[in-house]
């Protein structure tokens, strides 16, 4: 079987910020549609912080949830460790979604293949912030323009492509 694609999904604005609090700063129904489109029969994988921000398991998709306090609860997979859900994913092939929040992300952005970044439109405040990232690693395959965000998926080119400029954000 082939290893699993492994995909970062965020929605951020052009600043970095990614949440206020333990929430989202936004409220975009279409983007949230989006979301649930794409992960919908994958694996999604979720820091504590987020999953008790969402407040339930997704349905019609694997929930793991990182955490090294979490008790046993209904209609999730913890792991205690990202290797943990490293070993997890591995073996089943499909694709798992990193769905954040900052901790999650920064740990899986040096091992996932794929990323897909809805910029969100509107400047947000907030106090969480997507970790740095090297853009010349990541190659934009397609655009989607929405009303209040435009949905990129990027992939990585191991070598870097010197497409820093532009690709970024549309
Ligand atoms: N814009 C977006 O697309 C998006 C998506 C998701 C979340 N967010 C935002 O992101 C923010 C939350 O992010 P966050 O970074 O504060 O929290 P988080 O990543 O959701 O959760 C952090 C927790 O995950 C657990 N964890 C992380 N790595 C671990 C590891 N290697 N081993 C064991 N446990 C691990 C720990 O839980 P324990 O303390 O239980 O050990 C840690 O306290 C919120 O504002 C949320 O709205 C935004």
């Amino acid at each position: 079987m082939n290893p699993p694609e492994k995909i970062i999904i965020v929605a951020m604005t052009k600043s970095g910020v990614i949440g206020c609090g333990e929430n989202l700063p936004w409220h975009i129904p279409e983007d949230l549609r989006r979301f649930r489109e794409l992960t919908s029969g994958h694996t999604l994988v979720m820091g504590r912080r987020t999953f008790f921000a969402i407040g339930r398991p997704l349905p019609e998709r694997r929930n793991l949830v990182v955490s090294t306090r979490l008790g046993e609860t209904h209609g999730i997979e913890i792991c205690r460790s990202f290797e943990a859900v490293l070993e997890n994913a591995q073996g089943r092939g499909g694709r798992v979604f990193f769905i954040g929040g900052r901790t999650i992300y920064q740990q899986a952005l040096p091992i996932a293949n794929e990323m897909i970044v809805s910029w969100v439109r509107e400047d947000h405040r907030g106090d969480v912030f997507f970790p740095p990232v090297d853009w010349g690693l990541w190659q934009a395959q397609s655009i989607e323009q929405h009303q209040r965000f435009s949905l990129v998926h990027y992939r990585r080119t191991e070598k870097g492509n010197g497409c820093r400029s532009g690709l970024r954000e549309p």
